[in-house]
């Protein structure tokens, strides 16, 4: 291993600039687990989320700074706050159990920024900026400042506001490209400039935060890595407002593939990455498209037969990377329907879960009739399966029994039993297919009246015996609080209503959770 290299610092930003867009929201119990797999993954700093912005964000955070930044090597745990003293202190009362803990405040610094959206003068933005950032150090050492829109701010007022910030105790210092505006050249040289013209830069590290409204986002980051930025912000597969985040896994692969022309490290664990990628997808119901670079399903398939030749004859002809290196290792087949439960319980935690021996028994039991249906069980599938049994935190409704009928000349008519406890109800409906009818039957059971946002079908593997994948996000009529249910099941129909009856599960018990919190939380 070279040793010489100078380090970059990863900044994850899924959990708060990732989860805040349209479609990607996550529960708890899901943050958690993305907040274990980055830290797995070896990012270096994890922005949790917002603490000021909803008492669930702050909750969070809370959590993520004790159960994954307190552990040994954790990563930093930030959380994000404006430039104002209430969303600083209640930030710093969000990451405090971590071990390493980090405030990061911000705030505009575009001539439009600050004339339209702050309504304050650039001295006003300056002066407020330094006691903000005084006002963190009081609370923690690690203190991050962004001037937001960097990409569009002056280059003389950027290098004034970040010398004043950095003499505050700033330990490093962002440069947004917040509406993905810049190009690579012209970033990089603002960054040299920075560089190059404030006196007390050594002492900060240079970071950069680049959207991707034109497709420039990972190409803006590098361009910066070459001129001295150090932490670079990123999102796994992209996500984020808009056209989304500069993308972790590009950005990483890019560093280590070329260590020629950057010459310098980052300490991802590369061979996690297609397993992080897989995770954010099957969380947010947002699949990356199969040429997506370094996670996407054809990333590293060749189907040209002159590629196959060559790549079969030495695969550096065609591959510039491997498989392996992201920790892409193809559709293995997994057990058989002969393991025991020991090894089944092993391959699980190998994937990287922590199931209670409940839900180990639970998985391998549906593990055990999988094996019956399907000709050949892939990674692929157990993942699918223990996600479903993972994430289903609620089980309040359950499914009983489900039928339905339908066909080109049938009214399309489910009946469906739901049980709570000891409780039992039955219901039928008709709809516009089979899936449409046993949602309404579900929804007359549960006596919910919904609207349905989102609803994603995909089969987990290839072939006719495939698992399907089914996400729906749903709010109840009125309300803008949105839910998300997935599930799996050999039948569509079926993984549909339950996808459905998870949703609704969780709607009853985080709106339930919401009222009791707003009064423990009031004026955050
Ligand atoms: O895009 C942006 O400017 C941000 C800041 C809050 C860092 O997300
Ligand atoms: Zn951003």
């Amino acid at each position: 291993m070279e040793t010489n290299k100078e380090r970059v610092y990863v900044f994850d930003t899924t959990l708060r600039d990732g989860e805040q867009s349209p479609g990607c929201s996550l529960n708890q119990r899901e943050k958690l687990a993305v907040a274990h797999q980055l830290a797995r993954l070896g990012v270096d700093i994890m922005e949790a989320g917002f603490p000021i912005s909803s008492p669930g964000d702050f909750d969070s955070v809370r959590r993520i700074s004790e159960e994954v930044g307190a552990r040994p090597n954790a990563p930093t745990i930030a959380g994000l706050s404006r430039a104002r003293e209430k969303d600083i202190t209640v930030c710093a009362d969000a990451v405090r159990a971590a071990t390493k803990p980090r405030i990061h405040t911000f705030i505009a610094t575009s001539a439009i920024h600050m004339e339209h959206k702050l309504k304050m003068t650039p001295e006003q933005v300056v002066r407020q900026s330094v006691e903000m950032v005084t006002l963190a150090k009081s609370f923690v050492d690690d203190v991050e400042f962004s001037l937001e829109d960097a990409g569009r701010t002056d280059w003389t007022f950027m290098v004034e506001i970040v010398e004043a910030t950095i003499a505050a105790g700033a330990t490093t210092i962002n440069i947004p490209d917040t509406v993905g505006y810049c190009q690579p050249a012209q970033f990089a040289a603002q960054i040299r400039h920075l560089r190059e013209n404030c006196p007390n830069i050594a002492e900060a590290i240079i970071a950069v935060h680049c959207h991707n409204d034109l497709g420039l986002a990972v190409a803006n980051t590098l361009a910066a890595v070459e001129e001295g930025a150090r932490q670079v912000e990123c999102t796994v597969n992209g996500i984020g407002e808009r056209a989304g985040n500069a993308s972790l896994e590009e950005i990483v692969m890019n560093l280590k593939t070329r260590p020629d022309y950057f010459k310098v490290d980052t300490q991802i664990r590369t061979e996690e990455l297609y397993r992080t990628s897989r995770l954010i997808c099957d969380l947010t119901g947002s699949p990356v498209q199969p040429n997506k670079a370094i996670v996407g399903a054809n990333a590293f398939a060749h189907e040209a037969g002159i590629h196959q030749d060559g790549v079969l004859k030495h695969s550096a002809t065609y591959e510039i990377m491997t498989p392996e290196s992201v920790g892409w290792t193809g559709e293995g087949l997994i057990l058989g329907k002969h393991s025991g439960r020991h090894a089944f319980r092993k391959r699980v935690e190998s994937l990287g879960y922590e199931l209670a021996p409940e839900e180990i028994d639970s998985a391998f039991d549906r593990f055990k009739i999988l094996c019956d249906k399907k000709k050949e069980v892939f990674e692929e599938d157990l993942i699918a399966l223990v996600d479903d049994i993972f994430f289903k935190s609620v089980a309040t409704w359950e499914l009983a029994y489900l039928a339905v009928n339908s066909g080109t000349d049938a009214i399309p008519t489910a009946t469906v039993k739901l049980r709570r406890g000891d409780e039992e109800i039955a219901e039928a409906a008709q709809g516009d297919g089979p899936v449409d009818a046993a949602f309404k039957a579900i929804e007359r059971a549960i006596g919910e009246d919904v609207e349905l946002h989102d609803y994603r079908l995909e089969s987990v593997t290839g072939g006719r015996d495939a698992l399907g994948r089914v996400m729906v996000a749903l709010t109840r009529a009125g309300s803008t609080h949105q839910v998300k249910g997935r599930a799996v099941h050999t039948d569509v129909v079926t993984a549909s209503a339950l996808a459905y009856i998870t949703a609704m599960n969780h709607l009853q018990v985080q709106e339930g959770l919401a009222e009791a919190r707003e009064g423990e939380t009031a004026g955050v």
